[in-house]
């Protein structure tokens, strides 16, 4: 059994490519190992954002969580602002990290690019991402190809406090799904999918309507050929959706070839939409009973509650080492 944690930003809708790329995968990993998944609504004011759209979307995203499959009873969920210890090792690290690692992070040169004024949260986030980790001993954390960088300087920082004060925390593994790992945006295959993007054709969210998803997915960029085959480098936008259709149903990319060959893009697509519609139904409509129950403060609480104690210890241990005088 391993310590499993990830994290997913609260600042807007949930896109496939978060299902695909994370989420699904939490709810993989919570049947053998011991997880912690959390809501990180610290890291989603590193941008500004209007406090009754974050307090929406931070129980919106929970909700998700659970719809999606994650149980409380096998996972730790919980709010990162709820466990403190998140934003205090997350200032004991920021002293340990340098600013030349933190001003090579591609995430920061993009959210950054173009903007006047940059707040310096965005510039430090990667520390407390770092922070989150490795509070937990964990050694396994499951995400998207976006933050494999992110997980470096995670993997580097703690290293260098255990060289600098001795042996203290464990360095974490990512776990990146073979075939997901970087959902593509459904009009540019040269940019990941994301919620930030303003156009809202160029992603699925999760709780988009069906007939929303189909018609998305029947506008969605293909080249002007007609074969459907997998080839990152000349085929983008049709590999894209191959990957897609491969994670949302039980059919492997060559499968997948096999099932269209001969046949054009029109009947792939329109099998596509239903096989991400299939996907995402069901989620909605439990999404939709957790939303009018009123039972995520309990799971939040308790999430808490047991993520506190372990990461209350980690910082106390930090601390010891770092020479401060304990309480
Ligand atoms: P965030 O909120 O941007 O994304 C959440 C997770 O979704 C994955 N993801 C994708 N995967 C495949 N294709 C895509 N188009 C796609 N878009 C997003 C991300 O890789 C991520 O796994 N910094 C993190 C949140 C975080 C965290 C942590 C993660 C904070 N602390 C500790 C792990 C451990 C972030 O911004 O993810």
């Amino acid at each position: 059994m391993k310590r499993v944690l990830s994290g997913i930003q609260p600042s807007g809708q949930l896109t496939l490519g978060n299902y695909i790329g994370a989420l699904r995968n939490y709810v993989l990993l919570q049947e053998e190992h011991q997880c912690f998944f959390m809501v990180v609504d610290l890291h989603a004011i590193t941008v500004p954002q209007d406090p009754a759209a974050l307090r929406e979307q931070t129980e919106s995203v929970t909700a998700l969580f659970l719809a999606s499959g994650l149980d409380p009873a096998k996972s730790n969920v919980f709010l990162q602002s709820h466990v403190r210890a998140h934003a205090e090792l997350g200032w004991l690290l920021t002293t340990l990290t340098y600013m030349g690692e933190l001003e090579r992070m591609t995430q920061f040169k993009d959210k950054s690019s173009g903007k006047e004024s940059i707040g310096a949260g965005l510039f430090t986030y990667p520390s407390l991402m770092a922070a989150d980790i490795l509070l937990y001993d964990t050694e396994l954390v499951p995400v998207g190809d976006d933050q494999k960088q992110h997980l470096e300087l995670t993997r580097d920082l703690a290293h260098r406090f255990n060289q600098r004060y001795g042996d203290t925390f464990r360095i974490p593994d990512g776990y990146i799904p073979k075939v997901g790992a970087r959902i593509m945006s459904l009009d540019d295959a040269s940019k990941k999918m994301s919620k930030s993007n303003p156009n809202a054709g160029s992603y699925i969210a999760m709780l988009d309507e069906p007939d929303v998803i189909r018609k998305k997915i029947s506008r969605a960029v293909t080249d002007s050929g007609r074969e459907v085959t997998h080839d990152p480098a000349s085929k983008p936008e049709v590999s894209n959706l191959m990957s897609i259709y491969a994670s949302c149903s039980d059919l492997s990319l060559g499968d997948i070839e096999a099932k269209y060959a001969g046949q054009g893009y029109g009947p792939f697509k329109k099998d596509l939409a239903e096989v991400v519609v299939a996907t995402l139904e069901p989620i909605q409509k439990r999404y939709r009973e957790i939303r009018s129950s009123g039972e995520l403060q309990a799971v939040l609480k308790q999430g808490a509650e047991n993520a506190s104690v372990i990461a209350e210890a980690t910082v106390r241990k930090v601390k010891e080492k770092m020479g401060f005088v304990l309480p």
